[in-house]
């Protein structure tokens, strides 16, 4: 896989300090003779997967239409101004796994995926914004960028996709292969095919306060533990009985303001939220798995690998992987956190003394979040 050099010229650093989160980046030849990592028709064949989600863009004289995947009828690639895009692509293929890897520049916790789409000379999806950052990667083909940095998103009203109603573009530019353009989360933009073409998106997550704040009370809903049960051993005969009286209000004020949301609770909360797995993902677990023993006797010889699908976070001494938590030792700590950051173990990295830490890999084998190399 040839590398990204965004960060030759422009280190991490400087980039992230003057235009993530801030304002475009183009960055001709980031990857200089990138060839894409599979082809229009492997694309077209995830598109028609139950596990993969997709979308089938069509501009029609007057409309706009929008097909939800799965995708398995696809207009001809001779037929203009379609686009299909092609989320999660990095789950289902080890080079656009690789490739998403290569912008670990930024934290897993805020990476999200490779979405690939696929254009018809003219196709596209029209004016419109994102939420979250994006690298648009052009892969195959030449796409035409028009981007401005607008503050009127309001949108056209009726369309089957977000549209802006009012785009005013200021910039314009022409990707070729291994081209790449950065923006910031609500830049107004549109792509449009100069022939067929093929655009990496690598994008990015970022959780609403929102969201945040449900999942957190839903734990805590699963967790708390408060003791004790209302008594009013004082009660006076009620004069007004369906009244709520203050005695009884203040008392429970006071039992419930008891409930303490830790540190502790926000990492746990957070680590098991982030590290969950991408909406309908499924793992494939082998079909004989190998006992114990056998397993950790292999992997001291081969290695292990993380499934693409896997999330794995940690901090200090907890560990979250897939959604679930684990407190780590002293003793598999460092393998542990190695597999975290490199996604893989050498077999060096392994020790065969029995460990916590070789039981959990065991059981990550089993579940399919991971494999022996
Ligand atoms: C596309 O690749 O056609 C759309 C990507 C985007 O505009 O976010
Ligand atoms: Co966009």
């Amino acid at each position: 896989m040839k590398k990204l050099t965004l960060l030759g010229q422009i280190s991490p650093d400087e980039f992230l300090r003057t235009y993530w989160q801030k304002k475009p980046l183009l960055v001709r030849q980031a990857i200089p003779g990138f060839k894409p990592v599979l082809t229009r028709e492997e694309l077209f064949e995830l598109a028609g997967r139950d596990d993969v989600e997709s979308r089938l863009v069509t501009r029609l004289p007057r409309k706009w239409q929008l097909q939800d995947g799965p995708n398995r009828d696809l207009p001809p690639p001779s037929k203009k101004k379609w686009s299909l895009l092609v989320q999660g692509v990095n789950l289902h293929n080890a080079a656009a796994d690789a490739l998403l890897r290569q912008f670990r520049f930024i934290p897993d916790t805020r990476l999200d995926d490779l979405m690939i789409s696929y254009a018809s000379d003219e196709g596209g999806v029209g004016p419109h914004f994102d939420s979250y950052d994006v690298f648009l990667l052009q892969a195959q083909g030449t796409r035409r960028w028009r981007i401005g940095a607008q503050t009127d998103l309001s949108l056209e009203e009726g369309a089957p996709l977000k549209l802006l109603r009012n785009f005013a573009p200021e910039q314009e530019f022409d990707l070729e292969p291994g081209d790449m353009l950065y923006l910031p989360p609500h830049y107004a933009h549109d792509g449009v095919a100069l022939g067929e073409c093929m655009t990496y998106s690598i994008g990015f997550r970022a959780p609403s306060y929102q969201e945040l704040a449900e999942v957190l009370l839903q734990a805590m809903a699963d967790t708390v533990e408060i003791d004790g049960r209302y008594s009013d051993p004082e009660l006076a005969p009620a004069k007004r009985p369906a009244e709520i009286d203050t005695a009884m209000l203040s008392k429970i004020e006071q039992e419930l303001a008891r409930i303490r949301i830790t540190p502790e609770d926000i990492l746990l909360f957070l680590g098991e939220h982030l590290s969950s797995p991408k909406p309908a993902t499924y793992f494939i677990p082998p079909v004989r798995p190998l006992p114990l023993e056998r397993f950790v006797a292999k992997a001291c010889k081969t290695g292990v690998i993380l499934s693409p699908k896997t999330r794995m976070l940690y901090r200090r001494n907890k560990l979250f992987i897939n959604g679930e938590s684990f407190l780590l030792s002293p003793d598999d700590r460092g393998m542990l956190i190695t597999l975290a950051n490199e996604r893989e173990l050498n077999p060096d990295q392994i020790s065969n003394r029995p460990s916590d830490g070789l039981d959990a890999l065991h059981q990550w084998y089993q579940h399919g979040w991971l494999t022996l190399r």
